[in-house]
């Protein structure tokens, strides 16, 4: 691991620890208490599914996988991680990296599952379903206090250089996975091979991924999270869309690239250049100060030109958009915030915390907030032959090309998406 990295983390969380005393002065709090979580087994099993700890807790210390621990801040005092370490011979012990931003915690190991004491007004935040409002009124703690969710949500969407440099360390093991999975395509392997391809150049098992790959081959590329993985190869290979990402140290790259296959019509392929560039095209757009629905919007115009440059639409660009004719080839936000969740916290509110939901007509946005430096986005045009959406549009008058559709609805649709940081002047796109 290099030296900046250890140095950028470090500094992170000296700012973490100056932005949380801020907060614990405005909300008048003394001290909070970050709960890791735990996992549930399945219902009537011994088996667990995969656990992924709480945000706000990796925010701080990049144990992904620590069950009952505890991160604890107060004002002038060096960070508390309690960390649970049972004596437990069935597993491998709990052990803490050695890496330096260990030293910047004073470190408990528990072997039991304690709850840490807390000095003067305290607040918990976290999966805490034991911490019923009688438990909360005894220790004498506010539990999830919606000011302080909200307040420590709105920190997370500003990436510190640290992070930044984890999320690009994420993009570049994730594009490793897409040039393996790119090559097995060629190789006319099948979804699960494709997969079994991608995680093994991206390094990574499948129940560390930040969220489940999508492979989909042929019609399964228009399955918006299509969550399967056939066995087997199709006889005609049309085209493959592949959703798919990387963690490192918690933080999340997501990221899509689309192919023509060697039996797909050639507008296919001609399709897949054209949102290639609608992608480059929006990123060149970010910027300080840009509303995050304009941008959309503006994904939305250049998304008919594409319908009507491709002879998909027969009308006018205004036209294709007033009457929805994008929506329903596109039904999905042009991105979301990215970070230690894929679709990461604080979208959909203002600075203060008050709601920002996304329009009616888009119901899909996850972000609706004016781009500011240190925000890390992803941008993901898409175009997909989705029956269910374009069956009303066929009742119309529209001047759609219903030939071509139906001949393209074989290779499902296209999703192009990269990961992006606003900087001070503009962008930095991090899937490079
Ligand atoms: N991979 C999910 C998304 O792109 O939002
Ligand atoms: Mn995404
Ligand atoms: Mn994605």
């Amino acid at each position: 691991m290099s030296e900046t990295l250890h140095r950028q983390h470090i500094d992170h969380i000296h700012g973490l620890q100056s932005a949380y005393e801020d907060l614990l002065d405005r909300l008048g709090l003394d001290t909070v208490a970050i709960y890791s979580g735990h996992g549930q087994p399945h219902y009537g099993d011994d088996q667990f599914p995969n656990f992924q700890a709480f945000g706000h807790f990796i925010h701080w210390a990049p144990l992904t996988n620590a069950q009952h621990s505890w991160v604890v801040i107060q004002k002038s005092q060096r960070p508390q991680l309690y960390l649970y370490a049972p004596s437990d011979f069935w597993h491998l012990p709990t052990h803490l990296p050695e890496e330096p931003w260990v030293n910047e915690f004073d470190v408990h190991l528990s072997t039991d599952t304690i709850h840490p004491t807390l000095q003067g007004r305290a607040a918990i935040i976290g999966d805490t379903e034991w911490l019923t409002p009688e438990i909360a009124a005894k220790l004498n703690v506010k539990s999830q206090p919606e000011s302080l969710e909200k307040a420590l949500d709105e920190l997370r969407l500003y990436k510190s250089p640290y992070e930044i440099t984890c999320l690009r360390e994420a993009n570049r093991l994730a594009l490793a996975g897409h040039q393996a999975a790119q090559a097995a395509f060629i190789g006319a392997s099948g979804e699960l091979d494709i997969q079994l391809a991608y995680l093994a150049a991206s390094r990574q098992r499948e129940s560390d991924v930040p969220y489940q790959n999508i492979i989909g081959l042929n019609s399964h590329a228009g399955v918006l999270h299509y969550q399967y993985y056939d066995l087997g190869v199709p006889k005609q290979r049309y085209s493959l869309l592949v959703d798919a990402g990387r963690r490192f140290r918690g933080y999340c790259a997501d990221i899509t690239r689309t192919y023509a296959g060697p039996d797909a019509p050639t507008q296919f392929g001609e399709l897949v250049t054209a949102i290639h560039a609608l992608k480059d095209k929006l990123i060149k757009s970010v910027m300080p100060g840009v509303g995050f629905l304009t941008l959309h919007e503006e994904m939305h115009r250049h998304l008919a030109d594409v319908l009507v440059a491709h002879d998909l639409f027969k009308g006018t660009v205004e036209h294709a958009v007033s009457e929805g004719v994008t929506r329903a080839f596109c039904p999905h936000g042009l991105g979301h915030s990215l970070g230690l969740q894929v679709h990461d916290v604080a979208g959909l509110r203002h600075p203060d915390g008050t709601p920002a939901p996304a329009p009616e007509h888009h119901p899909a946005l996850r972000l609706t907030r004016t781009l500011r430096p240190g925000m890390v986005i992803t941008i993901e045009p898409g175009l997909y032959f989705i029956n269910m959406l374009l069956a009303p549009l066929r009742k119309t008058d529209l001047p759609i090309n219903w030939k071509l559709v139906d001949q393209l609805s074989l290779c499902g649709g296209i999703r192009i998406e990269d990961n992006v940081v606003v900087t001070e002047k503009g962008f930095t796109n991090l899937t490079r």
